[in-house]
Parts: structure tokens; sequence; C-alpha cells
């Protein structure tokens, strides 16, 4: 019973180090780009196309956004308090994600 338990910790444990590539950047900024889509999808944005589309912009420019909006340095009506959900790394990393999509993405 207890050599059991003891290999499927053990198998556990290998599980875990194993998947921990699956948890990589990339995967948790699409999993956050998830909340953002409903908004900025790029067939049909809900408000302003120009503005709206973050698919393929500057890195710095969304970021730089991003960071305004959070700390009240760019009027918005909604991406104040989306943008105060997450932390300043997390924003990097989505504008990072949204940047380097293209074509169907
Ligand atoms: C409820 C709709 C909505 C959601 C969800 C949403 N946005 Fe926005 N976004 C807007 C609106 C509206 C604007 C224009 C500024 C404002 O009034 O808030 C905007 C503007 C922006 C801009 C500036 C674009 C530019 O070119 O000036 C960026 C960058 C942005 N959003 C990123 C995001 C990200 C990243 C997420 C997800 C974390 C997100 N948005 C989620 C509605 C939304």
């Amino acid at each position: 019973m207890i050599k059991k338990s003891i290999s499927n910790c053990i198998l556990f444990v290998v599980t875990v180090c194993l998947s921990a590539p699956v948890f990589a950047k990339d995967v948790s900024a699409k999993v956050m780009s998830y909340s953002c889509n409903t908004c900025h999808s790029s067939d049909r944005p809900l408000t302003r196309p120009d503005r709206m589309i973050l698919k393929g912009q500057d890195a710095n420019k969304l970021e730089k956004s991003l960071l305004d909006f959070k700390y009240d340095k760019r009027f918005s009506s909604i991406m104040g308090r989306i943008s105060k959900g997450f932390t300043d790394t997390e924003l990097k990393k989505l504008a990072l994600y949204f940047s380097q999509l293209k074509g169907d993405d």
C-alpha cells in the first residue's frame, strides 16, 4: 500500500515535470487573450475597427497603451478597468502575444 502510494507520488511528480513546457509563456498569453477577443476579434470588432484590431500591432505600442490605461494616463471607457486586472508583466506578455499574431491566427 505504502509502496503504491510512493510510486503514485513519483509518477505524479514526473508527470508534472514533463508537462511544464505546456505552461510556457505563449500559452498563458493565449489563455489570457481569450478575455480580450470578445471585443477585439479581428473579424468583427465591436467598436472603431482602426483601434480595435490588436493583431500584428507593434508590441511596444500595445504595451504602452495597456499600461497607460492601467495607470489612468490615457482616457478609457473600459480598458482602465480591464488592464487593472493584470500585472504589468502579464500586460507585456499580452502585448507581445497580439503583436505576433498574423493572418488567420
Ligand atoms: C468589453 C470590451 C473590451 C474587452 C473585453 C477588451 N477591450 Fe481593449 N478596448 C476596448 C475599448 C472600448 C477600447 C477603446 C478604449 C476605451 O474606451 O476603453 C479598447 C482599447 C484597447 C487598446 C488600445 C488600442 C489602440 O490601438 O489604441 C488595447 C491595446 C487594448 N484595448 C487591449 C486589450 C486587451 C489586451 C484586452 C484583454 C486583456 C482587452 N483589450 C479587452 C474594449 C475592450
